[in-house]
């Protein structure tokens, strides 16, 4: 359906429904509009960054049906039909009812976001909500991944500012307790003081 103006405030718009951390949301944008700048712009999910608009620095990754996507190049048209999920939904997707209900007050961490906090992998705000979900969809896709796969499947998040050393074994920490069973299934809440990341 046409309808007169994006937010944007340019004719050409088009109202499309999409699937964001497990909510319907409905949005006017042009078609040619990317997933990046409806999701930041719009929807004012400000973990999604702009960074390089190509492809290759990793800021605006989220995940698409658990696959790690540059959302920058991603028009909005592309993305009705598919679960879209940034960092700030991640921790519904650890399982069970309790995550959701912390969730959904916007205080969670993923298992994932635990680790990389216990492990001192956390990095800038635009580096990391990528690599975490990155990692994620490494993780749910082989399970327990070497530290030259998470390394490979890092290389298009980039940060000048870290050795990756830490990062790597938090993934590799999770992974782990993901494949011996004794990942937690739920998701812990955050403290006043703590860290999300986003
Ligand atoms: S902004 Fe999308 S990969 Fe850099
Ligand atoms: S780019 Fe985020 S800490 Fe280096």
């Amino acid at each position: 359906m046409t309808t007169d103006r994006d937010v944007t405030g340019r004719e050409g718009a088009e109202a499309y429904t999409l699937r964001v951390n497990g909510r319907e949301v409905r949005v006017a944008a042009r078609p040619s509009r990317s997933l990046l700048d409806v999701l930041h712009d719009d929807l004012g999910l400000g973990e999604v960054r702009y960074g390089c608009g190509e492809g290759v620095c990793g800021t605006c990754t989220v995940l698409v049906d658990g696959e790690a996507v540059s959302a920058c190049l991603m028009f909005v048209a592309q993305a009705e039909g598919h679960e879209i999920t940034t960092l700030s939904g991640l921790a519904s997707l650890a399982g069970d009812a309790a995550a959701t209900e912390v969730h959904a007050r916007g205080r969670a961490l993923h298992p994932l976001q635990q680790s990389f906090l216990r492990n001192g992998a956390l990095q800038c705000g635009f580096c990391t909500p990528g690599m975490i979900l990155a990692a994620h969809a490494l993780v749910e896709r082989v399970g327990q991944p070497t530290r030259e796969e998470v390394a490979y499947e890092l290389v298009g998040n980039l940060c000048r500012c870290t050795g990756y050393a830490k990062i790597f074994d938090a993934v590799a920490e999770y992974a782990g307790a993901a494949a011996d069973g004794t990942r937690a299934r739920h998701v812990e809440p955050v403290s006043d003081h703590g860290s999300v990341a986003s």
